[in-house]
């Protein structure tokens, strides 16, 4: 199996030929779109905020934040430029739409950010590093806290499990995680360590999100 379920040739052309970009992000549309906004109300995210959204696919988020921001202050990127754009056709209302200037979803598979402003508040990665191999998470924090001064907050999710696991683990709600491919685990003092060595200070929030996922603030040091 490969790194990454993203990674296999094809993937995003089939499904998105089928009309099947909800299933790319994991369908539970509603309940992870009002999951996420919750989520960024409680760490403080305001109308006035530039908000970055890292691999946020067909906007499931999208569509509730960028109603929420003041217009233009939504940002996107994502591996595929096609998921996005189809979530920008089909998935916002005209009111929507012409408060989420295209050009403020950027492909980007790498965490380079590019052309997106300095001036991000707030970043969140949700349900991405839970797919994608360790060795993502520490680049792509590196390039966030070098990349946007400005920051107040990076939030991200994760499956964890015990320090010294070696096999597969069964999360809370029966999802099975692996150390080796996707859904990927980690150790909690892992991730830690990795957010602390870009220079951000972690700290786990209690909530409960869909699948079991774990939830890590990460403030600028
Ligand atoms: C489970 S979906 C979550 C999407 C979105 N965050 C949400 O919660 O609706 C994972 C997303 O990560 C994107 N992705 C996968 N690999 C990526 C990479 N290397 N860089 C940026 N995005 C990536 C996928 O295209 C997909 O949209």
């Amino acid at each position: 199996m490969s790194a990454s379920p993203y990674l296999a040739p094809g993937f995003y052309d089939r499904a998105l030929a089928d009309g099947r970009h909800r299933d790319i992000v994991g369908g539970r549309w509603s309940e992870t779109a009002a999951a996420q906004m919750a989520l960024l109300l409680d760490e403080g995210l305001r109308p006035e905020d530039r908000l970055l959204d890292i691999g946020c696919g067909c906007l499931r988020l999208g569509h509730r934040a960028a109603a929420y921001l003041a217009p233009g202050h939504y940002w996107g990127t994502d591996a595929s430029l096609a998921l996005m754009r189809r979530g920008h056709e089909a998935e916002l209302s005209d009111e929507t739409r012409a408060r989420l200037p295209p050009g403020n979803l950027v492909e980007d598979a790498d965490f380079g950010f590019p052309g997106l402003p300095d001036s991000i508040d707030i970043a969140l990665a949700f349900a991405v590093f839970t797919h994608l191999p360790p060795d993502a998470l520490p680049r792509a924090l590196a390039q966030v806290r070098a990349r946007f001064p400005r920051l107040r907050r990076m939030l991200l999710t994760v499956f964890l499990a015990p320090q010294g696991h070696a096999g597969p683990h069964r999360q809370p709600d029966g999802v099975v995680t692996h150390p080796d491919r996707p859904p990927w685990h980690r150790p909690a003092a892992q991730v830690e360590a990795e957010a602390r060595a870009a220079g951000f200070t972690p700290d786990w929030r209690p909530r409960r999100l869909p699948r079991s996922q774990r939830l890590l603030a990460l403030t600028p040091v």
